[in-house]
This record gives C-alpha cells, sequence and structure tokens, in this order.
C-alpha cells in the first residue's frame, strides 16, 4: 500500500483487549484501513502491552487490505524485527531513542518486507531524520506510554521542520492527545497519519468519533 494517502490510524491500546477484532472490524468497515499497534516492553516506557503473538492474531481475523502500523515502544528494536515482520506487520517504526543502531534496523525492517518507520519522543530534535531513509516519520505529539494524554502543542513546530526536511512524499505521522481539533492543526501543519486512541475507542460511538477526525484532518 502506498502511504501517500491521508489516514486516520486508531491505536488498539484503547479499545476493549478481550474483543480486539470486532472493535477493529467495526471501524475498518467505517473505512479505515490503518490499525496502529502500540507494543510495549516495560523497560523504555513503564507499561507492557503486548508482543508478536497478539499481531499474528490480529493479522489472521482482520481483512487482507489492513494495513498494521506496529510502533515498538522497546528498547533495542533489531532484536524484536524478524519476529513482527513474521506476524505479519505491513509497516514497523522504532524509536530514534531505543537503540544505538537506527539505520541498521530500519535497513533491517525493510530486508523483511515491511515499510519502515522512525519515531522520536517530544523531547529528541527531529535531526535525525535527515539522517536516513524512511517511509514514515512519526512524531510523538505525548510522551510514549500512555493512551489519554494532552497534546503537546510544541510538537506542531516539529512538524512543520519536518515536511519541510523531507518533502511532500514521506507519510508524517502524529501520535498523542489527536482528535478533531488538534489534528486539524496537526494536518495543516504538515501530517498525514493520524493515530488517535482514546478519541476513538473511549467514545461513545467509536465510529462517528473516526469520521469525525478523518473529517477534520481532510481524510475523507
Ligand atoms: C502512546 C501510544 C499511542 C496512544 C495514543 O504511547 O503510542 O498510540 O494509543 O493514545 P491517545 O490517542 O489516547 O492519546
Ligand atoms: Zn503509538
Amino acid at each position: 500500500m502506498p502511504l501517500t494517502q491521508r489516514h486516520v490510524t486508531p491505536s488498539i491500546l484503547s479499545a476493549d483487549f478481550a474483543k480486539l477484532a470486532v472493535a477493529v472490524r467495526e471501524i475498518m468497515d467505517a473505512g479505515c484501513r490503518v490499525i496502529h499497534c502500540d507494543v510495549m516492553d516495560g523497560h523504555f516506557v513503564p507499561p507492557i502491552t503486548f508482543g508478536p503473538m497478539v499481531v499474528a492474531a490480529l493479522r489472521e481475523s482482520l481483512p487482507d487490505e489492513a494495513y498494521l502500523d506496529v510502533h515498538l515502544m522497546i528498547e533495542r528494536p533489531e532484536r524484536h524485527v524478524a519476529e513482527f515482520a513474521k506476524a505479519g506487520a505491513d509497516g514497523i517504526t522504532i524509536h530514534f531513542e531505543a537503540t544505538p543502531h537506527v539505520e541498521f534496523t530500519l535497513s533491517e525492517i525493510r530486508d523483511a518486507g515491511c515499510k519502515s518507520g522512525l519515531v522520536v519522543c517530544p523531547g529528541t530534535p527531529p535531526d535525525c531524520f535527515a539522517e536516513v531513509d524512511v517511509d514514515l516519520a512519526l512524531i510523538m505529539t505525548v510522551n510514549p506510554g500512555w493512551g489519554g494524554q494532552s497534546f503537546i502543542r510544541s510538537q506542531l513546530d516539529k512538524i512543520r521542520r519536518v515536511r519541510a526536511m523531507l518533502g511532500p512524499d514521506v507519510a508524517i505521522e502524529v501520535d498523542g492527545g489527536v482528535n478533531p481539533a488538534t489534528g486539524a492543526e496537526c494536518a495543516e501543519a504538515g501530517a498525514t497519519w493520524f493515530v488517535a486512541g482514546s478519541a476513538i475507542f473511549n467514545a461513545p460511538d467509536p465510529v462517528a468519533a473516526y469520521h469525525e477526525i478523518a473529517v477534520a484532518v481532510g481524510a475523507e
């Protein structure tokens, strides 16, 4: 799948883990194609979420057109790329702060047949995006680890700088505190992929919430 289109990418972190596939299918039936999977190891970030087995189970239970966007909040991600690729990830995004071997890991991701993503925490300068080739640049708009946090506005300028650095063709994803209002601001700054967890799955009507964000960011 080309990454050039705009997408709202629901984060399953805020979904009901006992009914993951059902929750995701409901949003896919509304037109969503990209599903954001947050992997946390209890080291890089304090919480532990899930690993390749859950990604594989989702892959099995979802239609082929589902694009699994796997955000690895784990230390030394190079040791786990092969497992997540085998589990059916379409894209794997690693943290710049999580390994000294960023370029190696991004190459490993592409060699495994996946789209490569690099992500920076709010306190990390974006210069690293000028040093490596990526299919997707992810700008954290909260500190990684938890859903439901408030959007950090200083990251809007970072989005603008990364868009200027990478040109129009690379997907720029934002993650954290995204709702229709903050999503629209990120779109204006140059973002094209919009992760939304609590704003979708904690809403009384997740499908309506998905549409509302998609319209606000120009994804539908
Ligand atoms: C946080 C995760 C996010 C999280 C976003 O570390 O990377 O993907 O699910 O949650 P919201 O959209 O609720 O801020
Ligand atoms: Zn995420």
